[in-house]
């Protein structure tokens, strides 16, 4: 198949390939136009695609997470690429497209990961505390094999979810031999702190968010999540303090009322849980911009980092 990746971009450029539709609207530019407003995406990256003089029926044949192929000019505009799609239409069975090469995905296999992160679970020695989490990775495994963990931020990608929580568990080992914490805790609430990011956002099952649910709008992973240990936790008889520390954990894992956090951490566990969950965020970010920066450069300012402009070391 003849195929483009948009990281192979260049302004001026007219390109053919298969790309992901991420979201669309239907737009109205001041001059009357109709247009649609596409983001496309593929394993390397996104880019804003438009197509002009399009109608309200056309539009309904399209939907997001369908791979189309589009024929199509790069231009620039505003300092970034975007697409000019001149030609286009759904995939069929003639394309021979790979899943793989339109999703980005976690660099380990999700079902490894899984695995991986049930040998954490093992090393839990409260058994109310590992019950509690078998039960709830048990439920979710299914969604938990391809879910992301953010929509447009850290670890959007397929599987992101079990990645972020792999990682931060991985660091979590290493931070308990140098601070004495309740290790059952802390895996606990790395484990347990974004899992109901499974009902706040609506994922397809290339791990591509589409919306966030109607209670992920009105409440939120946090809310979400510590009505989920309530739930289980009093299923299994959980011990009422054990509950409640562990809500805690996920309650004040964002640290700030501004960002969802009504508490802060009152335990060491929860206030490592925090900067784990940070670190993990800020590495990813910073691994992602740096992957395509070439030796030597700043990066553009990158948005999720406080407009922070990233260098990239030479040697
Ligand atoms: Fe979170
Ligand atoms: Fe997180």
């Amino acid at each position: 198949m003849e195929n483009i990746f948009i990281k192979e971009f260049e302004a001026g450029k007219r390109i053919i390939g298969y790309y992901i539709i991420k979201s669309y609207n239907l737009k109205t530019s001041s001059n009357n136009k109709k247009y649609l407003d596409l983001t496309l995406m593929d394993k390397t990256g996104e880019v804003n695609g438009k197509i002009w003089g399009i109608d309200d029926e056309a539009v309904k044949d399209y939907k997001s997470g369908m791979v189309i192929k589009v024929e199509g000019d790069v231009t620039l505009w505003n300092n970034t690429l975007q697409l000019k799609i001149i030609r286009y239409r759904p995939v069929n069975e003639e394309d021979e497209i790979n899943i793989e090469d339109f999703v980005p995905a976690a660099p380990i296999e999700t079902e490894s990961m899984y695995q991986q992160v049930m040998t954490f679970k093992e090393m839990i020695q409260d058994e109310e505390i590992r019950t509690l989490v078998g039960e709830i990775y048990e439920e979710y495994r299914g969604k938990l094999l391809y879910y992301p963990a953010a929509k447009m931020h850290h670890h959007a990608i397929y599987g992101g979810l079990l990645y972020h929580v792999l990682r931060m568990l991985m660091t979590g080992e290493k931070l308990c031999e140098v601070y004495p914490v309740n290790k059952d805790l802390l895996f606990a609430g790395i484990m347990l702190h974004d899992i109901e990011k499974i009902n706040e956002m609506d994922a397809d099952d290339m791990g591509i968010v589409g919306e966030y649910t109607r209670d992920g709008q009105l409440l939120g992973h946090i809310i979400q999540g510590i009505v989920k240990i309530d739930h289980v936790g009093k299923a299994i008889a959980m011990e009422d303090e054990k509950i409640k520390l562990i809500q805690h954990m996920i309650l004040s894992h964002h640290y700030e009322p501004e960002y969802g956090s009504p508490k802060k951490p009152m335990i060491p566990e929860a206030e490592l849980l925090h900067y784990i969950d940070m670190i993990d965020a800020r590495m990813y970010d910073m691994d992602k911009v740096l992957g395509t920066q070439a030796p030597g450069e700043f990066s553009e300012p990158v948005f999720v980092l406080d407009k922070r402009r990233l260098y990239k070391a030479t040697f």
